[in-house]
């Protein structure tokens, strides 16, 4: 539609209450965040975040998500989410803003790396979690508990908490994490997935959506997790 695409193109002018209103147009212009593809284009162009289709909450909030970040589709970030993929350069002889950022005009670009970090799809990321820069890989269906500070990778469907982040179970068993990885069903549209929606409305797996996972099968998890965050880096 011309009066997204316009939209689109003015928030080039980097004015924080016409981007906010912008923003605010679009929400209501376009179904809300859930749906809106201009919205989606706006953080890709602007802010250097993907956000996949139906993904909403926090990651529409500027500055919230670090540039270099990909959010996969059905993902619910909750407010207050922060992803940082950019640290201060702690063996400068300073460690301030003018002597690794570009827009303070002492440099002509970044000194510092940023790391890029994938996020799955049907992630839950709880209010106030904190992703830290070594993190690349945040695993599909996973859950970060509120309040967490991740500082490693999360494994597809574990349910991690606390700070520094542990694994304290998955969300199902293995067999059954194996065949939702396999069948992508997140890569249909909602009007797809309706015929089948009453799979998606109650808990999943037959003995209830949990598997208590003994200590020992978290540690070697664990294990598994430290080696994918070391194979990232
Ligand atoms: C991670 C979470 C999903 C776990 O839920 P759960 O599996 O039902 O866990 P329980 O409530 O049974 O708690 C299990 C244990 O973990 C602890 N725990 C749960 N969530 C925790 C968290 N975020 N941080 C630290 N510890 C936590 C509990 O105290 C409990 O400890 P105990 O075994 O020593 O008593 C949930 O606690 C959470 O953080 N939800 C996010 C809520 C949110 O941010 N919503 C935003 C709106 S989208």
């Amino acid at each position: 539609m011309w009066l997204s695409g316009l939209l689109y193109r003015l928030y080039a002018v980097k004015n924080r209450p016409i981007r906010n209103a912008i923003r605010g147009i679009l929400y209501r212009l376009e179904g809300g965040e859930m749906y809106s593809a201009t919205l989606r284009r706006i953080f890709k162009e602007y802010y250097e975040v993907e956000i996949g289709m139906y993904s909403h909450g926090g990651c529409f909030v500027p500055g919230s998500v670090g540039p270099g970040t990909t959010i996969g589709r059905y993902c619910s970030i909750a407010s207050g989410v922060r992803i940082l993929n950019r640290d201060h350069p702690m063996d400068f002889k300073s460690m301030h803003a003018f002597f690794f950022n570009p827009d303070l005009k002492y440099c002509h670009k970044y000194l510092t790396k940023q790391t890029p970090l994938k996020i799955g799809n049907d992630v839950w990321i709880g209010t106030r979690a904190i992703i830290l820069r070594n993190v690349t890989e945040i695993g599909d269906g996973a859950v970060i508990g509120a309040g967490a500070i991740i500082t490693k990778n999360v494994q597809p469907y574990a349910v991690v908490i606390g700070n520094p982040a542990r694994v304290v179970r998955y969300r199902f068993r293995q067999e059954t994490i194996n065949e939702l990885l396999a069948s992508r069903w997140w890569e249909q549209d909602i009007g797809e997935l309706k015929p089948y929606i009453d799979e998606f409305q109650r808990p999943y797996e037959r003995s209830g959506r949990r598997e208590e996972v003994s200590a020992e099968k978290v540690r070697g998890r664990d294990e598994q997790q430290d080696s994918a965050c070391l194979d990232g880096q």
